[in-house]
C-alpha cells in the first residue's frame, strides 16, 4: 500500500526522507553494531544524537546559552502539572489565558499546585478566537502567565508572540512549534509535545530559560525537578524518539529553518482557506484573524454532509479529516511535513464536492 495524503492532528506526519534515513538505519546505526534503540543511552552514538538535536534547536530558534533544553516524557500533559509544581509558589497567582481544551487541562492541573486567574478567556464564543492581549486582565504579581499558542482542537492561533506580558511567559507549543520563527524575549519556558511538528511521540521538549529556573526551591519529586534533568541525564530517556526528533530538525533546517517552514505553512495554510472563503458552501469556524496555519476547521452544510465528506475522501486518499469528536466538523491538520501537493489534493476533492453537492 502507498503512503496517502496525511492530515491527521497527532501524531502527524513526517518527512519522507526522515523515515527513509531511519529505515536504512533500523538494523545497524552507523559503526554501533546495533540499532539506536539496543545501545546504551550514555553510548558515544545516542550522546552524538542528542548532543546534535540541542545544537539544532539552539541554531533554529536562536537559543544562547541562557537557555536549557530538556527532553522529556510525559507528554505534554504531564508538563501542565509539572510546570506549576516548580514555578508556581505558595501563596503566588499564576495567570492563565484559556483558548480550548488544551488550555482548560493546563489551568485544572495548575490548580491542584496554587492559585490560577484566568486572564482572559474566549470560552463565550465557543474558543472561535485568540482575545487580543489588550483585553486581559492580570493577577496583581503573577508568577507566569501561560498561553497556548495553536489551539489543536479549535484551529485557533496567536498571530503574534505576546510581548508585552507582565511576568515570564510560559507557551505550551506543542502544535505549532518550529512551524514559524518566534519572538523568545518574553518567553521564561516553552514546551511542546513531539508528535505533531517535530517527530513521534514519546518525547517532549521543553525549553527553560535559566533565569527563570532559578526560581525554583525546595525539595520536589526528583523525576519532576526540572533541576535534575538539567544537571545530568537523570535516566533512561526516550531514545528513539529523540533520535528521530534529530532528523526532524536537520530536515527543518536543510528546509530553510523557521523562514522556510513559515514560508511553506503559509503556502499551504492560503491554498486552503483561500478555497474555504471561495462560496458559503465551506464555513471556517476560526475567526479570519485568529486563524490557525497548523489545524484548519470548517464545516459543511449538514453533519450527514459532512460524513459523506470525510469518507469519500478517504477513498480518495485523503486521511484523517475528522474534527476532533468535541468540536464536530471537518479539520484538517497541515504541519510542517504535510506537503503543499497533499493541500492541493484536498483542495481539489472540495471543489469536485461541491460540484456534486453544492
Ligand atoms: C496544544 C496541545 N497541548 C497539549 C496536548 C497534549 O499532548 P500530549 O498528548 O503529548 O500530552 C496536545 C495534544 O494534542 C495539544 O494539541
Amino acid at each position: 500500500m502507498k503512503r496517502l495524503h496525511n492530515f491527521s492532528a497527532g501524531p502527524g506526519a513526517l518527512p519522507v526522507s526522515v523515515l527513509e534515513e531511519a529505515q536504512q538505519e533500523m538494523l545497524v546505526y552507523g559503526g554501533a553494531g546495533a540499532s539506536i534503540m539496543e545501545i546504551s543511552h550514555r553510548s558515544p552514538e545516542y550522546t552524538a544524537v542528542v548532543d546534535s538535536a540541542r545544537q539544532h534547536l539552539a541554531t533554529l530558534l536562536g537559543l544562547g546559552d541562557e537557555w536549557h533544553i530538556l527532553f522529556l516524557q510525559g507528554g505534554a500533559s504531564l508538563q501542565f502539572y509539572q510546570l506549576a509544581l516548580n514555578f508556581l509558589p505558595a501563596g503566588q497567582t499564576a495567570d492563565y489565558v484559556n483558548t480550548g481544551s488544551w488550555s482548560k487541562k493546563a489551568i485544572a492541573e495548575a490548580r491542584r499546585v496554587g492559585n490560577v486567574h484566568v486572564a482572559a478567556t474566549s470560552a463565550e464564543d465557543n474558543f472561535s478566537h485568540i482575545p487580543p492581549v489588550s483585553s486581559w486582565s492580570h493577577s496583581s504579581d503573577p508568577a507566569y502567565v501561560h498561553i497556548t499558542s495553536n489551539n489543536t482542537i479549535f484551529g485557533t492561533q496567536f498571530q503574534e508572540d505576546p510581548v508585552s506580558s507582565p511576568a515570564p511567559l510560559i507557551c505550551d507549543a506543542s502544535s505549532d512549534f518550529l512551524s514559524r520563527p518566534l519572538d523568545l524575549a518574553p518567553y521564561g519556558m516553552i514546551y511542546a509535545g513531539a508528535q505533531k511538528n517535530i517527530g513521534p511521540a514519546g518525547v517532549t521538549v521543553v525549553l527553560i530559560r535559566k533565569s527563570f529556573m532559578e526560581r525554583i526551591k525546595g525539595d520536589l519529586p526528583t523525576m519532576l525537578d526540572y533541576r535534575v534533568h538539567a544537571e545530568k541525564l537523570f535516566n533512561t530517556p526516550p531514545v528513539f524518539a529523540v533520535y528521530m526528533v534529530e532528523k526532524v530538525l536537520r530536515w527543518v533546517a536543510e528546509e530553510g529553518g523557521l523562514m522556510g517552514m513559515k514560508a511553506r505553512n503559509e503556502a499551504k495554510a492560503d491554498l486552503l482557506y483561500g478555497r474555504i472563503d471561495q462560496t458559503d458552501f465551506y464555513r471556517g469556524t476560526a475567526e479570519k484573524g485568529s486563524r490557525s496555519k497548523m489545524n484548519v476547521t470548517f464545516r459543511l452544510p449538514s453533519e450527514e454532509m459532512e460524513a459523506e465528506f470525510i469518507s469519500g475522501a478517504k477513498t480518495e486518499g485523503l486521511l484523517a479529516l475528522k474534527g476532533h469528536r468535541s468540536a464536530g466538523g471537518i479539520r484538517a491538520s497541515i504541519y510542517n511535513a504535510c506537503e503543499l501537493s497533499s493541500v492541493q489534493a484536498l483542495v481539489d476533492f472540495m471543489s469536485d464536492f461541491e460540484r456534486k453537492n453544492g
